[in-house]
């Protein structure tokens, strides 16, 4: 090992990192594929259309279900999914969870199986794409709400049941053609860690403290951490950290306050600051205990009035502010409410 790969070792034990994942760790960025489809080609009953996209693991496909005459999303996992017997248990074991999960925000799957020791999951078509091919700068602010009060609702629903989904992320964010939005991929991050020879087990840039300590008792906060990452990436168009390499990015998740939005964004009201960084707090014990808290806490903030920045002129009661220019739609003043400042 280089001398520099050792100190990023010796500080990755510091905080507390297990050696088994920081191997996964370093591993970080090989694509484990094995073959890839063409169009025309079959997967099990499927027929393949065309790739759609890849991502950490797996390749995902639009291909045509002839019996139900229906266009359909097919994810085609790495073999060692499957290759040990404990393997395939697990994997059929954590898919028939996955797709037991039934959530109007959640993407459904609809089978799943092998082919030529490809697993393959075989789930509904997103023919709005993805939360990351939507993100260019920050998200409208009434859109964001919108994604917030139908994710929040599916995380709860999910974390119920004791299922962590481990790798939200805007990719893992996908929309309907009607603009809703939903949640895919749970499940999938657990899966690949169990076979132990996978290389990912999450994406550095979105994981919590405890998950790149390697916390084997995750519970629903670490997701809701992932998701204030998400969200400080549609309030300021940027994520909240980024380093040369996975292990220094992870370890700025537990060691780096996070940064201030008002400093990258001056434009959003003063009282997000706050909330973000409950959102985004390293001890879990303060984050918000639940999806529909956060969500009912962002939409309380969203309701509040705001004035201008400091040393600007007051703004009178009961007036329509002009909105700040994250915001597409007026706020009313309320009387009652002590009026909040920008940043
Ligand atoms: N059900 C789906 N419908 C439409 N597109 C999808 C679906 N699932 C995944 N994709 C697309 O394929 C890409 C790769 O997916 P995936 O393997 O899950 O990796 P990641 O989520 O890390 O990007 C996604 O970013 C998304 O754009
Ligand atoms: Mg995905």
């Amino acid at each position: 090992m280089s001398g520099k790969a050792g100190g990023v070792r010796r500080r990755l034990a510091s905080t507390g990192v297990q050696p088994r994942f920081m191997a996964l760790i370093e591993n970080w960025g090989e694509r484990p594929y094995n073959h890839v489809m063409k169009a025309g080609q079959a997967i099990g009953r499927y027929e393949i259309i065309k790739e759609i996209g890849r991502g950490g693991m797996a390749v995902v496909y639009l291909a045509l279900d002839p019996y139900m005459q229906r266009q359909v999303a097919i994810k085609v996992l790495p073999r060692q999914f499957t290759f040990e017997s404990q393997f395939r248990e697990r994997f059929m074991r954590e898919a028939q969870m996955i797709a037991a999960l039934e959530h109007p925000a959640i993407v459904p799957v609809y089978d799943f199986g092998e082919h030529d020791d490809q697993p393959f999951l075989v789930m509904r078509y997103m023919a709005g794409g993805s939360l990351r091919q939507r993100l260019n700068g920050s998200l409208p602010f009434a859109q964001t709400e919108q994604i917030l009060q139908r994710l929040a609702p599916a995380l709860d629903r999910a974390h119920q049941r004791g299922i962590i989904h481990r790798d939200l992320k805007p990719e893992n964010v996908l929309f309907d053609e009607e603009d809703r939005a939903y949640l895919s991929d749970f499940g999938i991050a657990r899966m690949a860690e169990a076979t132990q020879t996978m290389t990912i087990v999450g994406t550095p840039a979105y994981m919590s403290p405890e998950q790149v300590q390697g916390d084997q008792k995750l519970d629903g906060r670490s997701d809701l951490y992932a998701l204030g990452v998400v969200l400080f990436e549609l309030l300021t168009g940027q994520p909240p950290y980024t380093a040369p390499t996975p292990t220094k990015l992870m370890l700025k998740h537990i060691l780096e306050p996070v940064p201030e939005i008002c400093t990258i964004n001056p434009g959003l009201p003063q009282v997000y600051e706050g909330f973000v960084q409950q959102v985004m707090a390293k001890e879990r014990g303060e984050r918000f205990a639940t999806g529909a808290a956060l969500a009912a806490a962002f939409t309380q903030l969203a309701a509040a009035p705001t004035i201008p920045a400091a040393g600007t002129t007051a703004v009178p009661d009961q007036t329509i502010v002009e909105p700040p220019a994250f915001m597409d739609r007026p706020t009313i003043v309320d009387e009652d409410l002590p009026p909040l400042r920008l940043c």
